[in-house]
């Protein structure tokens, strides 16, 4: 038997979640159908939603400095006005310089600095292992250290 044909009704969604307190209901609303790829996964999506379950820990990943950061469930997603301290770390630094990203979270910070510094070192510390995985996975393929642990406790001399 064919598989029921995926029709969503946009504008029923829509209504629920600006009911649920969702400012950017539409916004939101093509973001989960992006995300679903069947009514009952896409159902679930918009309980969970509605039930108050930030929509960058649904989707998996939020939009930070203009870049997809992966936020895996209990990390921290970043905000739009952390942008604020990536321009502020960009233009302190000097040349080639050493940046530590301390209480990394996702490592959305960490990521944004690498794409606007060219650092002689870049590292990023958390003390819980989500975090740390999370940031870890973000980071993947660059050469910087993800450090576990408290504050300064895990950097070198
Ligand atoms: C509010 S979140 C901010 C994450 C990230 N800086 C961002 O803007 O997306 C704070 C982070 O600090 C971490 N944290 C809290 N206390 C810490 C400590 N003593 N040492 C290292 N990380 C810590 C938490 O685990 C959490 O990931």
């Amino acid at each position: 038997m064919a598989p029921t044909a995926f029709r969503p009704d946009r504008p029923a969604l829509v209504s629920r979640l600006r009911a649920a307190g969702c400012v950017y209901a539409e916004d939101e609303v093509e973001l989960l159908l992006a995300a679903a790829d069947s009514a009952e996964t896409l159902t679930a999506l918009a309980d969970r939603r509605v039930a108050g379950v930030p929509l960058e820990h649904l989707l998996g990943w939020a939009e930070f400095c203009g870049l997809r950061v992966a936020v895996d469930p209990g990390v921290f997603v970043p905000r739009a006005r952390t942008a604020l301290l990536v321009e502020a770390a960009a233009a302190v630094a000097g040349p080639a310089p050493a940046v530590v990203d301390l209480c990394c979270g996702s490592g959305g910070t960490t990521l944004a600095l690498a794409a606007r510094l060219a650092p002689r070192w870049l590292a990023a510390v958390d003390v819980d292992p989500a975090a740390v995985a999370c940031a870890r996975r973000n980071l993947a393929g660059r050469d910087v250290p993800v450090l576990a642990g408290d504050l300064y406790d895990p950097l070198p001399p």
